[in-house]
């Protein structure tokens, strides 16, 4: 690995120096800081010349993530980087991925086409909001899923009588992955509707959960509007413990006290974006490995396959 150089941005210091231990190499060093008017400032602390480099960056809020991440890669190609790789547990303005209203931007395509512009050779991403994002980059990309994670830790907790539940129809491909790797769990889908962009509500679940535990899945929680109001739809329709699971865990606003005050026994999230503020409810499980073990895999040129499941 004489070649490989990782780097990084503020967004998500614990992430980087556990990727670094898997990897057993130092973080390469970097100045990412801001001029007195607010700009961001960076500068790469050694030569990139001819190396193998990764930017390992989340592009969750503030924008100051997404900005950094561009500048590092501007920088790494400027100074004569042989291969820049974006590595992006969490893809940013993913959630509004197409055209389905008037007037709306493609928000997903125009961050892949700035980040294509920077000078990125290839993206490594993890549970991206929708699969389609892969086809924004017309350079190659590599989607892990958080999955094998999720399914070793509650493997191990030993649930009887479980359901997976998908908390909204688009997420129901997602479920039906877990629930097939779980041991082909029965899936339950909950019919939800947003008539505004931080408002969610039930019209009906899909399946049977009576007397069930259950394990809801879902990529991100924002406002935590999605996942109490299901936890609450499924309680009434007389499930008995319910877990979550979201990878991303961007908790805006009040989500955090949502979750206390939920009938959520446990919530599960990855380490993607750091957690604000720790809650009795929440567990982080951590994908520094699986990380680690792709971008070990992309710099020796072997096989990533066996990590997407
Ligand atoms: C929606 O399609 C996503 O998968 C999440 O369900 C959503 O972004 C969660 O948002 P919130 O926590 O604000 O309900």
């Amino acid at each position: 690995m004489s070649d490989l150089r990782i780097f990084t941005g503020n967004s998500n210091p614990e992430l980087i120096k556990k990727i670094c231990k898997y990897l057993s190499i130092p973080l390469s060093s970097s100045t990412v800081g801001k001029f007195a008017d607010g700009e961001i400032e960076v500068k790469l602390g050694e030569s990139v010349r001819g190396m193998d480099v990764f930017i390992v960056q989340s592009t969750n809020p503030p924008l100051e993530n997404l900005f950094e991440l561009l500048l590092m890669i501007d920088a790494s190609r400027r100074a004569s980087a042989r291969r820049i790789t974006a590595v992006i547990p969490y893809f940013g303005y993913s959630r509004q991925d197409k055209k389905d209203e008037p007037r709306v931007p493609i928000s997903s395509k125009l961050i892949a086409n700035l980040i294509s512009t920077a000078g990125a050779n290839r993206i490594l991403a993890m549970d991206l909001h929708a699969g389609q994002i892969q086809g924004f980059f017309d350079i190659p990309v590599d989607h892990l899923y958080s999955t094998p994670v999720l399914v070793e830790h509650f493997k191990k907790m030993k649930i009887k009588n479980l359901v997976i539940v998908s908390p909204d129809v688009g997420g129901a491909k997602r479920a039906e992955a877990i629930a097939r790797r779980m041991g082909n769990l029965p899936l339950t889908i909950i019919n939800k509707r947003r008539p505004a962009p931080d408002k969610t509500y039930i019209t009906n679940v899909v399946g049977d959960v009576k007397n069930k535990n259950v394990l809801i899945v879902d990529d991100i929680i924002s406002t935590g509007g999605t996942i109490v109001n299901a936890a609450a739809s499924l309680k009434r329709e007389g499930a008995k413990d319910i877990y979550c699971y979201c990878t991303h865990p961007l908790l805006a606003k009040d989500a955090l006290q949502k979750i206390e005050n939920s009938k959520l026994k446990k919530l599960l999230v990855a380490n993607t974006i750091p957690l604000k503020k720790s809650s009795k409810k929440i567990e982080i499980l951590s994908v520094s490995e699986l990380l680690g073990e792709a971008i070990s895999r992309i710099h020796e040129e072997t096989s990533v396959t066996s990590l997407f499941v």
